[in-house]
């Protein structure tokens, strides 16, 4: 079996700083933060933080938030809404990818371990670097292209049918779970999509009022942009919206092969 050691000097330090709860806390959970500063030129450590669960929110966000306010305001990761629609809050939590706030705290038995989402460049802590990510999104081209003037002083129609079309996709959040749970994204994400921008490209492909559907096949008629997929399904387990990528991507794929016919 191949064996791979680390350089010395990128070892991930296991235990960085200790915060211990409040004397008199009873009701204590145990959460182990990956902490990365880049100006510093440290090595990454994990630091450990024992929040009093009786003065905290039930979600991994709220712990967050209650660490960052009230213990250690250098910890660094990113959140907007707090209802899973925004995406900004993705980390790993526990070993999976998923959103800190819609993960309940009690859904974990013993020290909860987070850590930004995998194979990614780290900005900072929790904050991976999502600019790779999102130029792969806007590749696809994630808007509407139609030369079919629009109506006058309407919007374009859609049937109840076709609208149905597009359930399972206009839902997603950009969250990135799903492609940085994908082994085939992780040795290959310069040339290949990845679940979430493919699934987003099937998004406008199976749009009934898209006029572009061709030059769409056309520009993922690629050896690595689609078919780096190999249906191993880590995106479609790892997403918190419980969407499936891995069927928009076999669509993608099939839609292609009938074209060829
Ligand atoms: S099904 Fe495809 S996109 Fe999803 S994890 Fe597997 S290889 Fe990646
Ligand atoms: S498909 Fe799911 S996991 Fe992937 S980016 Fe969209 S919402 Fe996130
Ligand atoms: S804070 Fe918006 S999805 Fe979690």
């Amino acid at each position: 079996m191949a064996e791979f050691t680390l350089p010395a000097n990128s070892i991930i330090k296991k235990n960085g700083q200790i915060y211990r709860a409040p004397n008199g806390a009873t009701n204590i959970r145990t959460f182990k933060i990956y902490r990365w500063e880049p100006d510093t030129g440290e090595n990454p450590r994990y630091d450990t933080y024992e929040i009093d669960m009786d003065q905290c929110g039930p979600m991994v966000l709220d712990a967050l938030i209650k660490i960052k306010n009230e213990v250690d305001t250098t910890l660094a990761f990113r959140r907007s809404c707090r209802e899973g629609i925004c995406g900004s809050c993705a980390m790993n939590i526990g070993g999976e990818n998923t959103l800190a706030c819609t993960k309940a705290i009690e859904d974990f038995k013993g020290t909860i371990d987070i850590s930004p989402l995998p194979h990614m460049q780290v900005v900072k802590d929790l904050i991976p670097d999502l600019t790779h990510f999102y130029a792969q999104y806007a590749s696809i081209k994630p808007w509407l292209q139609s030369d079919t003037p629009a109506p006058p002083d309407k919007e374009r129609l859609q049937s109840i049918e076709d609208r149905t079309e597009l359930d399972g996709l206009y839902e997603c959040i950009l969250c990135a779970c799903c492609s940085t749970s994908c082994p085939s994204y992780w040795w290959n994400s310069e040339r290949y999509l990845g679940p979430a921008a493919l699934l987003q490209a099937n998004r406008w492909i199976k749009d009934s009022r898209d006029e572009a559907t061709g030059e769409r096949l056309d520009a993922l008629e690629d050896p690595f942009k689609v078919y780096r997929c190999h249906t191993i399904m880590n995106c479609t387990q790892a997403c918190p919206k419980g969407l499936n990528p891995a069927k928009a991507i076999a669509e993608i794929k099939l839609k292609m092969a009938e074209r060829q016919l």
